[in-house]
């Protein structure tokens, strides 16, 4: 016997066992079981409400609903391919409960609006868990900065020493990033905050529909305003897509940075155990697994944000079956992310800052030239002659392997007799990281005013 199929009507032969099975997306499409539930039930009420389905019939099918939720939060349910996806797999087992009324739930609806509806929820759902756990990160991060405002490291342009500056300032520039990222996310709720539902298959429906009753049933903002819009938008995925990449981004460059950080030649940080896997050659090997992997896991989200907008391009409108292509990506990424922004804290949260050697790498190199450049335009010589000058002691140093703090007095003095003993407080790297008050630089008080901002953010939850 060939399987009945739920639009088999208009057909005279069987399905290709192989086409049933392309066809069919119910292998992913379960993960959105509780939205396909949802969705129906505010569909009945709304008919109900409307009086397009009697309360009696109404009552039925939301009482099978209801049952199927149960079960779903329970055991799971049994789905089938051969009900080809979530949508035909709920209504065939809410056939199965309360018999052929359940046939009555599909009225003045499609599986375009349902599964569009379906989608929007899923995304509503993840946006606050998403941003509650970068939240949760950023926290972190403040805590590490105020334990590290007078950390002093090298701080870097083209991966060479640029200037020293405070490591709790290197963390708030990620707390920022990761800030841009919660707001993101938070926009990306206006665009999923719409309902589809009733917008039918294209065109909407010749039912006297209440759209707007169902969208509150929902909890949505409103409904698409236009019906082919509401069947073929999926910008709010490709705003998610695109979010979870921008965050994956940064989390891969502070990953990165994790990675040289506790190699031996920098040996700035020392990773927790917890956080590091061993070789199972090399017995000395303590590796940073966890950062190489979220650094590899941003490429599989930038491949899905890539997969879904070449499928969404050059599609005409309204629904085509492109579209079932929608929801692996999207899945992915969310599973992709979440761990992530959980290891990230974790990682961070436990790590050994060691503190001696990051400053001990300022002390030998010439990270300090622009402050004796500053220093020079103080005494009256413009910034580009003393940048000049500074150039030219920093060649010679590096011949003779002196520093700019072990060139003599009477060295400088020569070059001017202005500069005085006060020269060498300037070139410490701790001090020159202090007086770079400018808004938003590396100096203390700054770098404590960033902290204080930040921990207001996050009292009050932006
Ligand atoms: N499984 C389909 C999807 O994910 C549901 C919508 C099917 N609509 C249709 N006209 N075939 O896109």
């Amino acid at each position: 016997m060939p399987i009945k199929r739920m639009w088999g009507g208009r057909f005279e032969e069987a399905g290709d066992q192989l086409v049933n099975q392309f066809n069919a997306s119910i292998s992913f499409d379960q993960e959105m079981a509780h939205e396909d539930i949802e969705g129906s039930l505010a569909h009945v009420k709304m008919l109900k409400e409307t009086k397009i389905l009697p309360a009696t019939d109404a009552d039925k099918i939301i009482a099978g609903l209801e049952k199927l939720s149960a079960r779903l939060a329970k055991d799971g349910l049994p789905f089938s391919i051969d009900n080809e996806d979530i949508h035909m797999n709920i209504e065939a087992l809410l056939t199965e409960e309360i018999g052929p009324v359940a046939g009555k739930l599909h009225t003045g609806r499609s599986r375009n609006d349902q599964v569009a509806t379906d989608l929007h929820l899923y995304v509503k759902k993840r946006l606050p868990v998403i941003i509650d756990e970068l939240k949760a990160l950023q926290e972190e991060l403040v805590i590490k900065a105020e334990d590290n405002v007078e950390t002093i490291m090298p701080g870097y342009t083209h991966m060479q020493h640029a200037q020293p500056i405070s490591y709790g300032h290197y963390l708030m520039a990620y707390f920022q990033m990761f800030q841009r990222d919660v707001e993101r996310f938070a926009f990306n709720m206006k665009h999923a905050d719409l309902s589809p539902l009733g917008a039918a298959a294209l065109a909407g429906t010749t039912f006297p529909i209440d759209r707007q009753l169902s969208a509150k049933y929902l909890g949505f903002a409103k409904p698409y305003h236009n019906s082919l819009d509401a069947v073929s938008d999926r910008d709010f995925v490709l705003e998610f897509l695109s979010n979870a990449s921008i965050l994956m981004m940064h989390l891969s460059r502070l990953c990165e940075e994790t990675i040289y950080w506790c190699s031996y030649e920098f040996g700035y940080i020392e990773l927790a155990d917890s956080y590091s896997t061993g070789s199972s050659i090399m017995p000395q090997k303590k590796n940073p697994d966890m950062a190489e992997l979220i650094r590899g896991k941003t490429g599989r989200v930038f491949g899905d944000l890539m997969g879904l907008l070449t499928t969404m391009k050059g599609l005409p409108l309204a629904y085509n079956k492109d579209m079932q292509e929608d929801k692996e990506g999207l899945f992915d990424a969310v599973k992709t992310i979440l761990p992530s922004i959980k290891i990230m804290r974790g990682m961070m949260a436990t790590l050994k800052v060691k503190k001696d050697k990051m400053e001990h790498a300022t002390h030998h190199d010439f990270s300090n030239a622009t402050e004796l450049a500053d220093y020079l335009a103080t005494k009256e010589i413009p910034f580009r002659e003393a940048h000049e000058i500074v150039g030219e002691l920093v060649l010679k140093g590096l011949k003779t392997g002196t520093n700019l703090a072990d060139i003599p007095l009477a060295e400088y003095q020569k070059i001017n007799p202005q500069i005085e003993e006060d020269v060498y407080t300037c070139l410490q790297p701790k001090v020159a990281v202090e007086r770079r008050n400018s808004y938003g630089g590396t100096g203390f008080a700054q770098v404590r005013e960033q902290i204080a901002e930040a921990k207001e953010l996050l009292a009050n939850n932006k």
